[in-house]
């Protein structure tokens, strides 16, 4: 440890595999980027422009919209070029810029989830106070409440793992500034950093977590006491949607976070990774915005405006 010189420049390894396997990354990334932007700015652009839009639930969906197009630029971008050009080198600055905002926008995702299962166990198990309950000034703060605790949360995280210091070879192991491959190399003692960053994950995580399978369980519950099966079976497919990306979402964030860490897991922890970095992205709009039927018949009005106007 002793005769190592600090350095100000990271090696991002990527996905180290032959060039053909590269490119075909490169195509599959650069595909799904282009995916995920264009569906999410789809969404935001319905939920402000139709009047029958303008409700709790499709203000949640239109925040968690721009959410996913800031959270994939925020690594996607650099990954892709980084690729076309072989460049494997990021500074330290850009690595600690690159960190904060994702474990901003992860945190905000994760309490924007729990928000919206809240929003959705008010309207399904209290249908008759939610006017009372979910005022403009509630839906205002809760609105707000995922991006001020995520990017504070973040904030904090980030003064402790950026006075680390970092001895070359500083070779990360990863395809982009996550938590764990920039925390492994570090080279000084890092037990408050990794306590720190422990303690406030499991506030980010849990706390939302706990309210997100709380309120489905309360949905759940009600959609049993729903007399008709029909009116049953439209309930619970909408509900089991939600919960199956949620459960994706939380579960590969355990895995990559949570769990003690073997060398062998590394590799995989690279391509569970890619579910929470790039696949929830592309999902999450399809399933809880482009399968609702109000959304849809926004959609199809906003299309058929557009081609007679
Ligand atoms: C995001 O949420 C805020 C507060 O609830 C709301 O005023 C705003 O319109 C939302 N943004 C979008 C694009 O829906």
């Amino acid at each position: 440890m002793e005769n190592q010189t600090i350095i100000s420049e990271f090696i991002l390894l990527g996905f180290h595999t032959e060039l053909q396997i590269q490119f075909l990354i490169f195509v599959v990334f650069f595909i799904t980027y282009m995916l995920t932007v264009l569906e999410n700015l789809i969404i935001i652009s319905v939920v402000k422009g139709s009047r029958s839009l303008h409700k709790p639930m499709y203000f949640f969906l239109g925040n968690l919209s721009i959410l996913e197009i800031w959270y994939v630029s925020v690594t996607l971008p650099k990954f892709l070029v980084d690729i076309w050009t072989q460049n494997k080198i990021i500074s330290f600055h850009n690595c600690m810029t690159q960190l904060y905002f994702f474990i901003s926008l992860m945190c905000t995702e994760c309490v924007l989830l729990a928000v919206m299962a809240y929003d959705r166990y008010v309207a399904i198990c209290n249908p008759l106070c939610y006017p009372i309950i979910m005022t403009d000034r509630l839906c205002f703060l809760l609105g707000v409440l995922p991006w001020l605790s995520g990017f504070s949360i973040s904030f904090i995280k980030i003064i402790f793992i950026s006075r680390l210091s970092f001895c070359s070879p500083g070779i990360i192991n990863h395809f982009f500034c996550d938590i764990s491959p920039v925390l492994n190399i570090s080279c000084t003692d890092m037990s408050i950093a990794e306590f720190v960053d422990f303690i406030l994950a499991l506030v980010i995580l849990l706390i939302p977590l706990s309210v997100t399978i709380l309120s489905y369980i309360f949905i759940i519950a009600s959609i049993f006491r729903i007399p008709t099966t029909q009116g049953k079976k439209k309930a619970f497919s909408t509900c089991s949607s939600h919960l199956i990306v949620v459960s994706v979402f939380y579960g590969s964030l355990v895995f990559v976070y949570a769990l003690p860490k073997k060398e062998a897991l590394r590799e995989a922890d690279k391509i569970f990774s890619v579910i929470y970095t790039v696949l929830t992205p592309l999902i999450n709009p399809l399933i809880y915005s482009l399968r609702n039927k109000e959304v849809k018949e926004a959609l199809r009005r906003g299309i058929i405006k557009a081609i007679y106007k």
